[in-house]
């Protein structure tokens, strides 16, 4: 038989854990036993894993090493940094392996940051056992652009999100529901999760803002580009903006590349690209969207890919992809799947 793994997901009842669930029963991930951690709020509750209820355990009372068979192997973490930063050193201590989705180790220089398409071979670095998983922006952004960075090299890149609100997570999902049905109605409002009201509208804004007058969202694609592709040496500039999107990020993308590409090469190189679906056609609808393709399914789809008419050696490009799947869970599973096949 071939090596089972036993597997916890914490932050299971949370919008992306919900999903790295899901992932791993559809992928048949070889899980053993299958652990959900939660809050005490939800310990007792149970989650779907395949055909089966699993019981939610409370994280804070749970111990890794006491599950059968040699304690936990493998745990996807999402349930935000403080969680991440007080729990994963305590799972790898234990011997499990920590693939996390916070943000909080993603700029330690031995965690490895991956994207499964772009730098597989990162995990092998691990001496904490800790790997992250980029932040949902930046992973779409590399499965499109990484391709183009290995072929001509990419100098600049310039960057405007439209990100849906469930990458703030269940709550913000619930306030983007909540609103456009009060509005409706012609009832009042009442932003809770976000600043300003989010349904019929969007703002200019995710994180917290720094003293670049960027914010924490932005500087995000900055950094975490530059530790995937390898490469300190490029300029990222980016305007995050929340939009009223249940699932999905799109992106406005505008590089400059070392050497010219033209569109008609980048289509095809697009195309040849893992994890890529190229929808370019120059007509109504020829282009994705994230409820006409994104939503629910795995690609990054990649679309108006035509040069920039105001630079020599500039391209522009429409990135579409769920940033639950891709964008969170998808990836997250898509490493483990990279550490068992390295124990195989
Ligand atoms: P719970 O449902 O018990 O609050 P989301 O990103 O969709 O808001 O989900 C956050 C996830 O993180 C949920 O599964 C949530 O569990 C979990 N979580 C939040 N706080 C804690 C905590 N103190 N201990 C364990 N899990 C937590």
């Amino acid at each position: 038989m071939s090596k089972q793994f036993n597997v916890a997901v914490v932050g299971a009842t949370g919008a992306v854990g919900e999903v790295m669930l899901s992932v791993l029963a559809e992928r048949n991930f070889p899980v053993g036993e299958l652990v959900a951690l939660a809050s005490e709020r939800s310990a007792g509750n149970t989650v779907q894993f395949g055909d089966r209820d699993i019981v939610v355990r409370d994280l804070a009372t749970f111990d890794p090493a006491s599950v059968k068979g040699g304690g936990i192997d493998i745990a996807l973490f999402s349930a935000g940094g403080a969680i991440s930063k007080e729990y994963a050193p305590k799972f790898a201590a234990v011997g499990a392996v920590v693939i996390d989705n916070s943000s909080t180790f993603r700029y330690d220089a031995d965690v490895p940051l991956v994207v499964s398409e772009v730098n597989p071979d990162a995990i092998t670095q691990r001496p904490r056992g800790i790997i992250a998983n980029p932040n949902c922006s930046t992973m779409q952004l590399m499965v499109a652009l990484a391709p183009i960075h290995r072929a001509v090299g990419i100098e600049r890149i310039n960057v405007a999100t439209y990100q849906s609100v469930s990458g703030a997570g269940r709550s913000a999902v619930e306030e983007l529901g909540q609103q456009t049905a009060s509005l409706l109605r012609c009832e009042p409002i009442d932003p809770q999760r976000f600043p300003v009201q989010i349904a019929f509208n969007l703002f200019p804004h995710g994180g917290d803002f720094l003293d670049n007058g960027y914010t924490t969202e932005e500087m995000k694609l900055v950094w975490e580009t530059r530790k995937i592709l390898g490469d300190e040496s490029i300029r990222v500039n980016a305007t995050v903006v929340r939009v009223p999107v249940f699932y999905g990020h799109s992106e406005a993308v505008a590089i400059e590349t070392r050497d010219k590409i033209s569109a008609l090469e980048a289509r095809a190189l697009l195309e040849q690209a893992l994890g890529v679906v190229v929808v370019d056609q120059p007509r109504a609808g020829g282009y994705p969207t994230p409820v006409t393709h994104a939503a629910g399914t795995d690609p990054v789809y990649v679309g108006r890919i035509r040069e920039d008419i105001s630079h020599p050696r500039g391209l522009n490009l429409w990135v579409v992809s769920d940033n639950i799947r891709k964008g969170a869970a998808l990836n997250a599973v898509q490493i483990a799947e990279l550490l068992a096949k390295a124990y195989s």
